[in-house]
């Protein structure tokens, strides 16, 4: 039966190129660069640095058959003194790139064979290009790639496209979860770029987790019904909801032995955590955009190709829509509800607040970029005109950061129908664009960048 639902999964018309090639999501064939580029509006002088954006790029002619496992490509922007000095892209040179398969004989996806297409970082003076199922792969601050990171063969395992820097202490947490035991590892790597911790955690079957949280003292897991399926191996991604599956989360200690502690939640999908802190009575407060079963079924169908993304049929039941946990160790349960209804993902924030009180989240609907005040319970949007279509908005602190919304958001926009698309830099205080510098060529829809300031 399983081959039954991994058929409907992938039915299209032959004849129709699946959503992820078409439109602004279509990858582009050539890399290019321009220089000195024109700006409307003013950039701020004191944005000093590069603008790096992730996502699949498929070579001309190719169809991956799935958004997720095209070959990854970098976007970047230089911004210096009020100008834009460059725009740049290349794809990241990874074994994928060069044809090796992505599976082991025995189904697992190989970690040395990455995409390496879903985010990007810098860490211990190193630009990595990560991916969930390999390991990360280390570019120059030219974008051109350098070769596959493992921290000096310590890293056995994949890692995650969605690693915690903790503010204070500046280290790096993440973890790698794969399709046959261990299914799950927690790994720690100092500020200066050593791996110094790996520690399995004990999950009941292999999870597909893209995202985690952490604490000032916990990491946060996100135990979830979407598993791996060795029934869809080699047609799609090989993960399926799983109804059989609890959907749990689970709060670890950073520094300490004591056994993960579990939550019983309401069965959902986490892509993004938006973030998470403790109190002091030792509650955790958590949140992400979350998806019910039909808005992951919806959403998944979408990116592997099938479907439409269309607004008009989207019920405030089957979209992903920002959501909070309490999980309080002294009742062993989880209070949960929705915190908004509008359809976003994308959740970013002041990242000097990961695992901290945090009062405000970004993310991206449709057509503009919403911000969230947590603390006064309401929002308010930018809108990008119809027809276009933001990418994941970057917060980017002043250097004078007095609130914890003084500083700029950076988003690639991209007009849906192809014609083009423009780094845009908000005002995060009251979302008022600011500048926009229009690209040398469209930038397809993708996942996730960063603000790599200038050293
Ligand atoms: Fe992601």
């Amino acid at each position: 039966m399983s081959t039954v639902t991994c058929q409907l999964w992938n039915e299209r018309d032959v004849d129709t190129p699946p959503l992820y090639l078409q439109g602004h999501v279509a990858p582009v064939a050539r890399e290019i660069e321009g220089r000195d580029l024109a700006v409307r509006g003013a950039l701020p002088p004191e944005l000093d640095g590069r603008y790096f954006r992730n996502g699949p790029n498929p070579r001309p002619g190719e169809d991956p058959g799935h958004w997720f496992t095209g070959p990854g490509m970098l976007h970047g922007i230089r911004l210096e003194g009020g100008r834009a000095r460059w725009y740049r892209n290349r794809w990241i040179r990874t074994a994928a790139f060069d044809g090796a398969p992505r599976y082991k004989p025995d189904g697992s996806p190989d970690p040395a064979v990455s995409p390496a297409n879903t985010s990007v970082i810098r860490h211990g003076g190193r630009i990595l290009a990560l991916v969930e199922t390999g390991l990360p792969y280390e570019v120059s601050p030219e974008l051109d790639t350098l070769g596959p990171f493992d921290f000096g063969g310590r890293l056995t395992t994949a890692m995650t496209a969605h690693p915690k820097q903790d503010p204070a202490t500046g280290d790096l947490h993440f973890f790698g979860y794969g399709a046959v035991p261990p299914y799950l590892t927690y790994h720690r790597a100092t500020a200066d770029g050593r791996l110094v911790e790996s520690r399995e955690v004990r999950v009941p079957g292999p999870t597909m987790m893209h995202d985690f949280a952490i604490t000032e003292h916990h990491v946060i897991w996100l135990d979830l019904p979407v598993v791996f399926d060795p029934h869809l191996l080699g047609r799609t991604i090989p993960y399926r909801w799983d109804d059989a599956y609890r959907a749990r989360l689970g709060v670890m200690e950073q520094r300490g032995d004591a056994p993960v502690r579990w939550y019983e939640v309401e069965p959902g999908y986490v892509f993004h955590i938006g973030n998470a802190r403790e109190d002091p009575d030792g509650r955790i407060k958590l949140d992400a955009v979350r998806y019910n079963r039909d808005a992951f079924a919806r959403t998944w169908g979408s990116i592997g190709g099938v479907g439409d993304s269309s607004g008009p049929r989207i019920s405030p039941n089957d979209r992903p829509t920002l959501y909070c946990w309490i999980l309080d160790p002294a009742t062993g349960r989880a209070v949960e509800q929705p915190l908004d209804d509008r359809a976003i993902e994308f959740p970013t924030l002041n990242d000097a607040h990961v695992g901290r009180s945090s009062r405000y989240r970004y993310a991206v609907r449709d057509d503009g970029v919403v911000k969230y005040d947590l603390t006064l319970g309401s929002a308010s949007r930018y809108d990008a005109g119809e027809g276009q279509a933001p990418g994941e908005a970057v917060f980017v602190p002043a250097a004078d950061d007095r609130a914890e919304d003084a500083g700029w958001l950076l988003t690639i926009v991209s007009d849906r129908a192809g014609r083009g698309s423009e780094l845009q830099v908000l005002d995060a205080a009251d979302l008022r664009l600011t500048a926009a510098v229009p690209l040398p060529q469209r930038v397809p829809a993708g996942f996730h960048g960063a603000w790599l300031p200038q050293p």
